[in-house]
């Protein structure tokens, strides 16, 4: 039988990147945040003044891409999180980035990738999927902390403005919107804390590794 590929996919801040780490850690299999990668590509956009509309420069920046030229905390700012999604709906950027994640993917043993269109369309037999989701105000309680204990000013009110303006570019871009896979097993964390979440998703990993 091939590697245990484990797709995380869900909206923002719902919970899927912690998951996808801990799942890592509890199988011994490497994890990617696919998210950096549509991050990365609109800061390189962002840093040279480009629009984020580019949609060649996007796609050279999409190809030509190594995570180690980034500094990750600037990555995961409310302003990157933004832009990303805005290059993230560019079809050439997405077929740009296919490969590396499959690349990953292969590895032997298996590997945990999370984003948004992991069981859809990168990994679409891999063993595992789950769709981990939550209100979208649960999710911007959860990002807005998270944004304050990093340093970033902002608010409740806008980070829940600007989570259900990705939640509706995301799902509805014309190539891998924002959707479970049919054979995903839905998680929502609304009502679940981190450690009862990954209880949860390490009973459906087990339950598909038998
Ligand atoms: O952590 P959060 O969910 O806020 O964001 P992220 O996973 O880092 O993704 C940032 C943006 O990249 C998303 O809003 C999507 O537009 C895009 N993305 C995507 O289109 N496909 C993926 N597999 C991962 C991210
Ligand atoms: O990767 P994604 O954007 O989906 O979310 P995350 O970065 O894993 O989680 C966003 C924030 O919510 C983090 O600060 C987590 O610690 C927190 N969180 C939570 O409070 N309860 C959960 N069940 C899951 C995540």
């Amino acid at each position: 039988m091939s590697g245990l590929v484990i797709a995380i996919d869900g909206p923002a801040a719902s919970g899927k990147g912690t998951l996808a780490r801990r799942l890592a850690e509890r199988f011994g299999l490497r994890h990617l945040d696919t998210g950096l990668l549509y991050r990365a590509t609109a800061c390189v956009l962002l840093d040279e003044g480009l629009p984020l509309n580019d949609v060649e420069a996007a796609t050279a920046a999409a190809r030509g891409l190594s995570l180690v030229d980034f500094d990750e905390a600037r990555l995961r700012s409310r302003e990157m999180g933004e832009a990303a999604s805005v290059v993230a709906a560019i079809p050439p950027v997405r077929a740009a980035l296919v490969d590396l994640q499959r690349r990953f993917a292969a590895c032997e043993k298996g590997a945990v990738l999370d984003g948004r269109d992991i069981g859809t369309v990168i990994c679409p037999n891999a063993r595992v999927k789950i769709y981990v989701t939550a209100s979208p105000e649960t999710r911007a309680q959860r990002r807005a902390l998270e944004l304050t204990a990093r340093g970033e000013k902002t608010d409740y009110q806008s980070v829940l403005a600007d989570v259900k303006k990705r939640d509706e570019r995301d799902g509805s871009r014309s190539v891998a919107p924002l959707k479970p896979a049919a054979d995903a097993i839905v998680l929502d964390t609304s009502d679940l804390d981190i450690e009862e979440a990954f209880r949860v998703a390490v009973e459906i990993v087990e339950r598909a590794k038998r």
